[in-house]
């Protein structure tokens, strides 16, 4: 299952590798934490389950978390895929799904953590940035990594021109590490916690 907020243009990169049967993986629902999330309208054109958890129709953050909970655990997923999502997920939902929690994230980790990635590394001015994909852990970014894909900086980019150059190289890379997850498992090395092993 995949948790959105945004446009989903990686979501509907999953969607498209879902029609091939040799990806290994299917798309069982989507949920958004926002209900004018472009991307739930991709999984209703699926004929998906989309639901909507919002952070403000909850009293407060527990509870949107055993919401946000329940509503992906009763997709019964394999792996719980965050394309674009913009919320920490807490304590209640690592609880029961993490260890098996993938995000996507549009710079090198460790490198610019958080919600303006690529803004911080062209205020950085970095000449090379891109994308990682790696476990959810408690942090903001800081999970394992499982794969990274690197994006040259151009002298003229603007944060919207870099961020999409950025989603060009990160869309195929979630759907491979993905399909990998799904087709053969991953495991992780046994001197280095950190460091997963993909077939
Ligand atoms: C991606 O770059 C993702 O890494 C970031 O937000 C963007 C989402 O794009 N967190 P989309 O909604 O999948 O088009």
């Amino acid at each position: 299952m995949v948790l959105v907020s945004g446009t989903g243009t990686n979501l509907g990169a999953l969607l498209e590798a879902s029609a091939d049967g040799r990806w290994g993986a299917a798309v069982v629902g989507v949920v958004s934490d926002r209900a004018d999330a472009p991307a739930l309208q991709r999984a209703r054109d699926a004929g998906l389950p989309a639901e909507v958890v919002a952070l403000r129709d909850h009293p407060d953050r527990a509870a949107w978390d055993a919401a946000l909970t329940e509503a992906v655990v009763a997709l019964a997923p394999d792996l719980v895929v965050l394309a674009g999502f913009m919320r920490l997920v807490g304590p209640t939902f690592l609880g029961r799904l993490g260890g098996r929690v993938v995000n996507t994230h549009p710079a090198l980790s460790p490198s610019f953590p958080g919600t303006r990635a690529p803004a911080d590394a062209l205020a950085y001015g970095v000449k090379v940035t891109g994308a990682t994909v790696l476990l959810v852990d408690e942090g903001v970014d800081t999970g394992a990594v499982l794969a990274q894909v690197t994006v040259p900086v151009h002298d003229d980019d603007d944060v919207e021109a870099l961020h999409e150059r950025i989603k060009s190289a990160e869309r195929p890379l979630l759907v491979d590490v993905v399909g990998r997850m799904a087709r053969g498992g991953w495991s992780t090395s046994p001197d280095n916690p950190r460091k997963v092993l993909l077939p």
